[in-house]
């Protein structure tokens, strides 16, 4: 059971990001900019939000944070959108889900201009996934399939299980991995019979949210696990169902562990996994930087080998 290490991926990624940037900048006198647009205050929200500034500016991209109140308006959301997807210097639009509730989300993502999607959220783009050929893609799946690349595993083939069904993650996921020829069941919460989908899947990517919701009889011996789920455990009863025992003088310093939607025992029926944290979180911030940066070479016909 091998780790798949996605801080080192995610590092050879922003490397490679960085070196894309200094080119745009010698040789075209171009600054990436991207625009990250956040309302509300949600702790967790402005975590990320912090994480993806503080790596645009590592890496030489210039970013803007648009942080709004919790109680912005529609109209005044759009009429910021209108002008970041009018600004030349901004390549790429980051609309931070979720929105305050009361803020239709795809009032707002029907506005971002498809050209600067750094999420690749817009239906235009989320169509053009599904006919395998996106202008860009999500950034946590297409983190997955960077972190599959790296260590060589083809999903060609493959019975891959989609656990998550969201706009975000799941469907996307289940397209991508669809097109490069796996064969993919998308599963979700309500999925019946998930324990005997799951036993015969070779690759599953779980993104449901809910810790240790894949325990280790539900997977297939030799497996490939992807865990996409960021989940806080602070009850002791909880970290006693889903966390292992090495972490708990951690839990009992900090008050709570994160962990993911594949329970620990799983990992050792697995030929490869994605420990939580250090597997596919670090890879979705490199990927925004790396929409960024490919979002503003198409805004400038720049072949990425050109
Ligand atoms: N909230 C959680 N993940 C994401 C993401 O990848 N993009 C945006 N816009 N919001 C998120």
């Amino acid at each position: 059971m091998a780790v798949l290490d996605g801080r080192q991926v995610a590092e050879s990624i922003q490397a490679e990001t960085a070196a894309e940037v200094a080119k745009l900048k010698s040789e075209r006198g171009i600054v990436p900019g991207l625009a990250v647009i956040m309302a509300g205050d949600d702790p967790a929200s402005r975590s990320y939000v912090g994480s993806k500034s503080r790596l645009a500016e590592k890496l030489g991209i210039r970013s803007e944070l648009v942080k709004l109140p919790a109680d912005v308006s529609l109209a005044e959301l759009l009429r910021i959108l209108a002008e970041k997807n009018a600004d030349p210097g901004i390549h790429a639009i980051l609309v931070q889900m979720p929105l305050p509730a009361g803020l239709d989300p795809w009032a707002v993502i029907d506005r971002i201009d498809p050209a600067k999607d750094a999420d690749a959220f817009h239906p235009a783009n989320q169509g053009l996934i599904l006919q395998n050929r996106g202008r860009v893609y999500p950034c946590t799946p297409l983190g997955v399939m960077r972190l599959l690349d790296h260590y060589a595993i083809d999903p060609a083939g493959m019975n891959a299980a989609v656990v998550g069904r969201s706009f975000l993650v799941g469907k996307p996921m289940a397209a991508m991995l669809s097109n490069r020829n796996a064969t993919v069941t998308l599963c979700h919460s309500r999925t019946l019979g998930l324990a005997a989908i799951l036993r015969e899947a070779q690759l599953v990517v779980a993104a449901v949210g809910k810790p240790g919701f894949i325990s280790a009889e539900m997977v297939k011996p030799g497996a490939v696990l992807v865990d996409v789920g960021i989940n806080h455990v602070d009850k002791e009863a909880d970290f006693e169902k889903f966390c292992p025992p090495s972490l708990y003088e951690s839990f009992k310093k900090k008050g709570s562990v994160i962990t993911g939607d594949i329970h620990y025992q799983a990992f050792a029926k697995a030929t490869h996994y994605t420990p939580v944290p250090g597997g596919v979180g670090p890879l979705t911030v490199a990927m925004l930087m790396h929409n960024t940066v490919e979002l503003c070479k198409r805004s400038i016909s720049v072949t990425r080998d050109a």
